[in-house]
């Protein structure tokens, strides 16, 4: 069988949502391969499109120079996270751009490719045509400010572009024109009956994403527009002038370009794996979001190219953390690379596996719950269970376990759940598998308080139920590791080692009798809440440096908030560096902030500060001090009473070395002498409310 994950846009990080896939699709993929099953496991970078040719444009480098960079980073995270592609390619390479153009031409032959003019908004000073992402302007109905082309983020209004009021250009500030120019289309609404009969009977997709698909059914499909004008980082349309192919065309191709790429290196043959009648299974792990491209587009295209199609399109939901969406503000936007630097990654894998099912459901990562899941299930469980047995066995019976079993009945049990964990791991239910391995733990635990070895140890003539017990504990420890190889390749790693033996997952359920085992050293160590704090810090300092992810890809339009609209960060006038804007917020992002009018009643200097002054405040309803940081800027401290100031009022109270200190006054400038207090005009009154 051939399994991917979705291939990651090249132009940001992954994160911790990015890895949910990623695990969920190498747990099964693992799993395969310890049953037995011949697997072949690939994923890419998704490489083209607009966002990605701009973003390269702001950094003064060319998207080339940015996929391989990307690609780099990416590649490392997965590698971090034990994630075992056999290849993990990109899309801007020449297998994609020949399939593409192969498959593309195989569907005009065939008369699905139609061409029409449409108009579309076009920026006259860059040049080029505007997705919906790139254009903003006053949304029609609300008169909000600085909307997106497609929606509205104040009332949610959807409309076309062409309906903003003062719309601009967000790559060069220019206004928008109308401009025509021709499209290519391909005709999704002749592949319908096809489509629906794939989508209900084929048993590629679960029913409920069946009922999901059936809203865009009755709507009727619309022709597929998948040409896009120069300037585009893409592959060019083969009989068009200076078209290219859009990023969604060819990015699912790139999972076949992914694969030949890795069949030519490893001699294996491609064909069978994608002509039409093939025997071979395909499974595709993918996003909720992302279900429209892969059970329409991709199956029609497939078959208008008489290629095979998917076996399994199995759909999961978004990550969230401790309950919301991940937020760059509150340190929960936590990419890979972030989380390896103070975790481990099989504590997410096993997390994220014990709530895995094969629903698309969102899935919480609640901190506080993956510290105690992990230090109880992992540590509290399985490593001491073996760690209790262990010493033993070395020290009593020269690293030798007994020749037979003392607990029958525990040992029964080693077996017993083995149709339920390798049905959870088949089916995807992994929550099930691992509810079925841990009451094994349970039960394997709950034995070896009952016959507590070490009271045994002290008892004379009780040395071979000693050995016999302890054996137990450690059979029970294997079978348990074993079935979690899936999950755990690295500490599953260090049983093999430990234990001596190469852990068949087949066996599992067989103990090891009479065999040698190795010293035990410590496989695992507890979460300390202090890694989990520092990641969350860490991740708040990513949030200027992170890039946004190019959703504006994706249709339906605006999944993400994060637009990343870093198209016009690079206001200068040509005197001096400007700070990079920070990433957008929406109106309700702002208005978290609660601006305080404020008075400054009293000001002083702080003993043994160099930067600080010590500012009373009169908010109007009450009083409070804050020490900021003015110091050099500000050097007679008493000219400052009486002034009025900006302050932010919410800010969570911070204690200083000097005091507490109480919200923060706002002030421009890059620092040293040049800091400069905001006051608002005259008339406006102590806490007044700054909107
Ligand atoms: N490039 C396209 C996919 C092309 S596949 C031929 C894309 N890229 S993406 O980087 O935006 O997303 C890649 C995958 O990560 C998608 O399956 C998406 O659903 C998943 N996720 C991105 N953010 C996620 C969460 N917060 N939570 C769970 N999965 C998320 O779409
Ligand atoms: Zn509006």
């Amino acid at each position: 069988m051939l399994v991917t994950s979705a291939l990651p846009y090249a132009n940001g990080p992954i994160h911790l949502g990015h890895m949910l896939e990623h695990i969920q699709s190498d747990i099964f993929v693992r799993y395969q391969r310890a049953i037995g099953n011949q697997v072949y496991y690939v994923c890419a970078d998704d490489c083209h499109g607009t966002p990605i040719m701009i973003k390269a444009n702001n950094m003064g480098i060319t998207p080339e120079e940015l996929i391989t960079k990307v690609g780099v980073d990416h590649k490392a995270d997965f590698d971090g996270f034990l994630i075992s592609y056999d290849n993990y390619y990109r899309t801007h390479s020449p297998e994609n751009q020949e399939f593409s153009t192969e498959i593309y031409k195989k569907l005009r032959d065939q008369g699905y490719i139609s061409t029409r003019t449409i108009s579309q908004l076009f920026d006259p000073e860059k040049n080029m045509f505007l997705p919906d992402r790139f254009v903003k302007g006053t949304c029609p109905r609300c008169g909000a400010k600085d909307q997106y082309g497609d929606n509205c983020e104040v009332c949610s209004a959807t409309y076309d572009p062409t309906d903003l009021k003062d719309a601009y250009s967000t790559i060069s500030g220019a206004k928008p024109v109308l401009k025509e120019s021709v499209h290519y289309f391909f005709d999704l609404p002749k592949f319908n009956d096809f489509l629906q009969d794939y989508v209900k009977n084929s048993g590629a997709i679960n029913k409920s994403m069946a009922n999901k698909l059936d809203e865009w059914f009755s709507q009727g499909l619309k022709e597929w527009d998948i040409s896009r004008d120069a300037p585009y980082f893409g592959f060019q349309i083969p009989d068009a002038d200076n078209k290219y192919f859009y990023v969604w065309l060819d990015a699912p191709i790139g999972y076949m370009a992914s694969f030949k790429n890795y069949c030519d290196k490893a001699g294996v043959n491609f064909d069978e794996f994608f002509k039409a009648d093939s025997t071979k299974e395909l499974y595709h792990f993918i996003g909720k979001d992302i279900l429209y491209f892969h059970s329409l587009f991709w199956p029609a295209t497939l078959k208008g190219a008489n290629l095979r199609l998917p076996s399994g399109i199995f759909v999961h939901g978004y990550v969230t953390v401790n309950g919301t969406k991940m937020s760059k503000s509150k340190g929960t936007f936590i990419q890979a690379s972030t989380y390896l630097k103070h975790l481990k990654p099989e504590c997410l894998r096993y997390y994220f596996a014990s709530k895995l099912t094969q629903d698309t459901v969102d899935i919480d990562l609640s901190l506080e719950d993956f510290q105690a899941k992990i230090n109880s299930d992992i540590v509290g469980k399985i490593v001491n269970l073996a760690s209790r047995c262990a010493g033993f066995i070395t020290k009593r019976f020269d690293g030798k376990l007994a020749q037979s079993p003392y607990d029958n009945e525990l040992m029964s049990k080693l077996g017993s759940i083995k149709e339920a964990v390798n049905a959870g791991y088949e089916s995807r239910n992994y929550a099930d598998a691992l509810r079925a391995i841990m009451s094994l733990a349970d039960e394997a635990n709950r034995y070896i308080d009952r016959e507590a070895p070490w009271v045994i140890a002290k008892e004379e003539g009780q040395e071979d139920k000693l050995q016999r017990v302890c054996t137990d504990g450690l059979n029970a420890f294997k079978a348990i590791i074993t079935y979690l190889s899936p999950v755990l390749p690295e500490i599953y790693h260090k049983a093999q080692e430990f234990l001596n033996d190469p852990l068949a997952f087949n066996d599992a359920a067989t103990p090891l009798l009479g065999h040698t085992i190795n010293k035990f050293s410590p496989m695992f160590t507890r979460i300390d809440p202090k890694n989990i704090e520092a990641m969350i810090e860490d991740s708040k300092q990513d949030l200027a440096a992170a890039a946004a992810p190019a959703k504006d890809e994706k249709a339906p339009a605006a999944q993400n908030p994060d637009h990343g609209a870093k198209g016009n960060a690079q206001a200068s006038d040509g005197n001096g560096e400007y700070e990079p804007l920070e990433s957008e917020i929406t109106i309700d992002d702002f208005a978290k902030i609660d601006l305080r009018v404020a008075t400054i009643i009293k000001a002083e200097q702080v003993e043994g500060a160099k930067k600080l002054l010590r500012l009373e405040l009169d908010l109007g309803f009450e009083q409070r001090q804050v020490f900021a940081g003015i110091k050099s800027a500000y050097k007679d401290p008493v000219s400052l009473i009486g002034k009025q100031v900006i302050v932010v009022a919410n800010l969570k109270a911070r204690q200083m070395k000097f005091g507490l200190s109480q919200g923060m006054v706002m002030a421009a400038g890059p620092g040293g002498e040049d800091i400069f207090l905001l006051s608002p005009d005259a008339g406006a009154k102590n806490g007044d409310r700054v909107h």
